[in-house]
């Protein structure tokens, strides 16, 4: 009954699309939905590449079923463990019980844990290959992209590259599956916020993959989330990359928080400045109003950061604090850094904003300005020239 896209040679997809979550892992904003990809190949042998949250198993088996006509499952590919591509590996065991699934030893250690299954197991290391008939998939161990077992299994015969959450992107499947055969601009942005909010703590564990992958030809990437890249496949490859070195575009983000609008007016002053300085982009985010998964988008993709706060209860606003915490935690490198703020009686808030800047190992950029109650004509200069420093050394920078 159902119509699957052929990717290759009887290599089909078998993925579903989310529009029902409103938060990926009960975090992250789905305004556009996601995908979850799987993969099936018929060949001599017929083989699965991963499978897709539990929720949507009963759609997932049903396109299974069809693509198989009738014949076994012979292999299983897990080359991540997270519940959103594994959620259905226990129901699919039962569909198909002679099923082999294949995967490393830390798979295995996750799969006993998650679904209590520790049969018909089939073990690969690094550099392992399995030919199942036309096809011949080699096995690359990718740790840490972005769980311990992750691995990628990348098909010779038709040069395509399984990445699981490498070069993923929120965005379900609108009728198309290959990127050829649609309008990808929707993706960029929400490539690099899936980034930003899912991998971005492991950078290093990025370039490794990259490296490790460098010398093979690759005509298809099939991530887990997204598109199916092919004429885009350089363009995603050099996001991720991008991104993993943790190297901003020129621009900057404002992040600010504030209760009556004093510290916002320093931050509209800071903007105005960057703007009369030659800065094209500028971000400003009301950390009050703004989700976290946006504002950390912007901070992996500009090189400038700046970030204002009210004195709250001698202590940082508890919003700013919260989303430095979550800048902090994907451990981002390499920012010019610029900070205000303000208070009504004693202020900290200026304070801790430095210390923030030396934890992170973050460039200072030009004079910190810290303002008491309202605005005054000197704040307001010094705001000026806060952007003003900002503007010039991102101009030196690029
Ligand atoms: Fe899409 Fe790390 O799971």
């Amino acid at each position: 009954m159902y119509k699957l896209k052929e990717i290759a040679d009887k290599v089909y997809y078998v993925g579903v699309n989310d529009r029902q979550k409103p938060l990926f892992e009960n975090m992250w904003p789905l305004p556009y939905g996601v995908s979850y990809n799987s993969y099936l190949i018929v060949d001599e042998k017929t083989v699965l590449v991963d499978t897709v949250d539990v929720c949507y198993s009963d759609i997932f088996l049903k396109k299974i079923a069809d693509a198989l006509e009738g014949r076994p499952l012979d292999y299983l590919i897990v080359n991540h463990m997270e519940p959103d591509h594994a959620g259905s590996i226990r129901l699919l065991r039962q569909q198909y019980p002679h099923v082999q699934i294949i995967g490393n030893s830390k798979t295995f250690g996750m799969l006993e844990g998650f679904h209590g299954i520790t049969e018909g197991l089939y073990e690969v290391k690094e550099g392992d290959s399995l030919a199942v008939g036309h096809h011949v998939f080699h096995f690359y161990m990718t740790p840490m992209v972005h769980w311990p077992e992750v691995m990628m299994t990348y098909d010779a015969t038709d040069k395509i590259l399984f990445s699981a959450d490498a070069f993923g992107t929120y965005g379900t499947l609108n009728g198309g599956v290959i990127d050829t055969e649609m309008n990808v601009d929707l993706y960029w942005e929400e490539m690099i916020r899936y980034y930003a909010n899912i991998v971005g703590k492991y950078g290093n564990p990025v370039q490794k993959a990259l490296q490790k992958l460098a010398g093979l030809e690759i005509e298809t990437i099939c991530s887990t989330h997204g598109p199916v890249w092919r004429t885009h496949k350089e363009k995603a490859i050099a996001i991720y990359d991008q991104l993993s070195r943790y190297e901003g575009e020129e621009g900057a983000v404002i992040i600010y928080g504030s209760m009556y609008g004093h510290t916002e007016q320093m931050a509209e002053a800071i903007a105005y400045s960057l703007s009369a300085h030659g800065v094209k982009n500028i971000v400003m985010h009301n950390v009050s109003k703004t989700h976290a998964s946006y504002v950390l988008k912007d901070v992996f993709k500009y090189k400038a950061v700046i970030v204002g706060s009210p004195t709250y209860s001698n202590q940082l606003f508890p919003e700013v604090e919260s989303i430095l915490h979550k800048i902090q935690h994907r451990e981002i490198k390499n920012r010019l850094y610029g900070y205000f703020g303000s208070f009504t009686w004693a202020g900290a808030a200026v304070k801790r904003l430095a210390a923030y800047g030396e934890e992170m190992k973050w460039e200072t950029v030009g004079m910190p300005v810290e303002q008491k109650q309202g605005m005054q004509t000197d704040n307001y200069a010094a705001c000026l020239e806060l952007g003003k420093a900002m503007a010039e050394k991102l101009k030196m920078k690029n």
